[in-house]
């Protein structure tokens, strides 16, 4: 196309992102982005572009463009920018479902060698390139599913008559335990960063009747686990007048909720990540179970069953087809390094049995891993002391008896904060309630009703050794118009982790803050 013609283009305002070509099937546009992948074949050049908003094969036809575009178009290293202007074609096979058969190309910028390619890399490398791992197709995928689910979370909410607040950062309070404190300082006084916006967000409770909060919290964990992070966001809903019974309502309806939108909106996405969505849509339409601590409990022990099944017959049989899974998996490995061998077999497809060879070891080493865990997860849960809080070992252990989340309530109340609301029938229980997620996932929420008995809170803030005089505006909250309350907490990067079924909670938050990685 003349140039002319292509800054007409502009100037009509056609330049679009790949996520419109659907309305735009026949007509001449512009998109602009980067090249993520690009093979040439005879006269041809097929530049994947990706633009943010997708992912489309573009094809450069020699016979169709100049002699300096089609140049052009073979000098693009991955990862250059481009402007491409061409015909948006309707095509199921390519990614995406168009193509843009390409008349003009403009380069931004030619990148250098990019460090990530398409072979396997370790976790190290990305982690420390997690900048330009962001770019990658996967990540995009994680990314915009935690978009979908934090305005899922806000439409749920608002739509349901709640005020959003937003909790201090900085703060005098401790309120999940000293353990996991960041300390900092505030104008030469003591402070912490936030571990939750809770306590704050009962006063606001006290003022807008229904609130939620959706910050950063902040927990020191020293240990490298795959659910933990430093720096997490929560999203803590802080309901006037509610019980234990209608928190455990609202929390079913909201999780229920925030899945069926993504569902719906993120099909893409999930076929990205290779999520087998079918779990999800039974969670969407089922209800979840309700089990008492005390049950819990003698499920994990293997004591009682589940629909007949019990933990360590189960736990035992997985552990044979983890085994079994390895046997296969090494004999592939075998077998592909055999062709690699070969010297009837092309270095292509040489190259791409070595990647699947690198994966497949990846594999192995992870199911080896977890056939070394078992045994551990069993005697701990048999072992398990009744009173206890529940591990993450226990918490897999518990949860492979279901296929939907379950709410674990009436916990005894040592073990859990000190706010809790201690049950007046029985005090050694607390109303607290934690939802666990199947597939091995484990705790996403946690909440309860609040305790307002004003001596038996002060009684808590005492055992737990809390500075009372920090803790006075929260008392005031029992002195004027005391009423029953309720809320919970979702971590959100544990959603993140659960729903799209990543290994590992570092890769739904761009820039996870875990213990050992500050940088970038
Ligand atoms: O169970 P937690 O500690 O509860 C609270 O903080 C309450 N104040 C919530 C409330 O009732 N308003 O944390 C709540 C959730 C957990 O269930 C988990 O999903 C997440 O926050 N979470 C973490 N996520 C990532 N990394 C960590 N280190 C986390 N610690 C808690
Ligand atoms: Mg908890």
């Amino acid at each position: 196309m003349p140039l002319e013609k292509y800054r007409n283009l502009k100037k009509m305002n056609k330049i679009i992102s790949i996520s419109e070509f659907h309305k735009e099937t026949g007509n001449v546009v512009a998109v602009k982005g980067w090249v993520t992948n690009q093979r040439s074949s005879k006269g041809l050049e097929f530049i994947i572009l990706r633009d943010g908003s997708g992912f489309a094969q573009c094809v450069v036809e020699a016979a169709v463009v100049s002699a300096e575009v089609f140049e052009n178009a073979k000098r693009l290293t991955q990862e250059s920018s481009v402007t491409l202007t061409g015909t948006v074609v309707k095509d199921e096979k390519q990614i995406g479902g168009y193509e843009l058969r390409v008349n003009y190309l403009e380069i931004i910028h030619i990148a250098e060698e990019y460090p990530i390619s398409n072979k396997t890399h370790g976790i190290e490398f990305l982690m420390e390139n997690r900048h330009l791992w962001l770019r990658s197709k996967r990540q995009w995928a994680i990314m915009k599913v935690r978009n979908q689910i934090i305005c899922a979370i806000h439409n749920f909410f608002q739509s349901e008559g709640f005020v959003q607040m937003d909790a201090p950062i900085f703060t005098g309070n401790a309120c999940e335990g000293t353990t996991t404190l960041f300390s900092t300082e505030f104008y030469d006084r003591p402070a912490y960063l936030t571990q939750s916006g809770q306590l704050y967000g009962e006063a606001m409770a006290m003022a807008m009747g229904k609130i939620y909060t959706f910050g950063p919290t902040f927990r020191a964990e020293k240990s490298k686990t795959r659910r933990h992070l430093s720096e997490f966001w929560m999203i803590e809903p802080e309901m006037a007048f509610f019980d234990l019974e209608m928190n455990m309502n609202l929390i079913e309806n909201f999780l229920k909720s925030v899945v069926s939108d993504v569902l719906k909106n993120c099909k893409f996405e999930f076929e990205i990540l290779e999520r087998d969505t079918e779990i999800l849509e039974k969670i969407a339409k089922s209800t979840f179970p309700r089990v008492t601590y005390d049950n819990a409990i003698s499920i994990l022990k293997g004591e009682k069953d589940v629909d007949g099944k019990f933990t360590i017959a189960t736990m035992e049989q997985d552990l044979k087809e983890v085994e079994k899974e390895i046997e296969k998996m090494n004999l592939e490995i075998v077998e592909k390094e055999k062709q690699i061998a070969s010297q009837n077999v092309k270095q292509n497809r040489k190259n791409q049995l070595q990647n699947e060879v690198d994966t497949l070891k990846n594999d192995v080493k992870e199911l080896e891993e977890k056939a070394k865990n078992i045994p551990q997860w069993i005697s701990s849960a048999k072992n398990f002391e009744y009173g206890n809080d529940l591990g993450g070992s226990d918490e897999t252990v518990l949860t492979r008896m279901f296929d939907v989340p379950i709410m674990v309530y009436n916990w005894p109340h040592e073990v859990k904060a000190f706010y809790m609301k201690r049950d007046s029938q029985n005090p050694d229980l607390a109303k607290g309630v934690d939802v666990l997620a199947p597939e091995g996932y484990g705790e996403i929420v946690g909440g309860g009703e609040r305790e307002t008995n004003k001596e038996w809170l002060i009684g808590k803030i005492n055992e737990h050794q809390l500075p009372m005089e920090v803790f006075e505006w929260y008392l005031d909250l029992r002195r004027y118009g005391s009423v029953p309350h309720a809320g919970f907490g979702l971590g959100l990067e544990r959603l993140v982790a659960w729903i799209c079924k990543l290994k590992h909670i570092r890769e739904t938050i761009p820039f996870p803050r875990m213990f050992g990685t500050l940088n970038p």
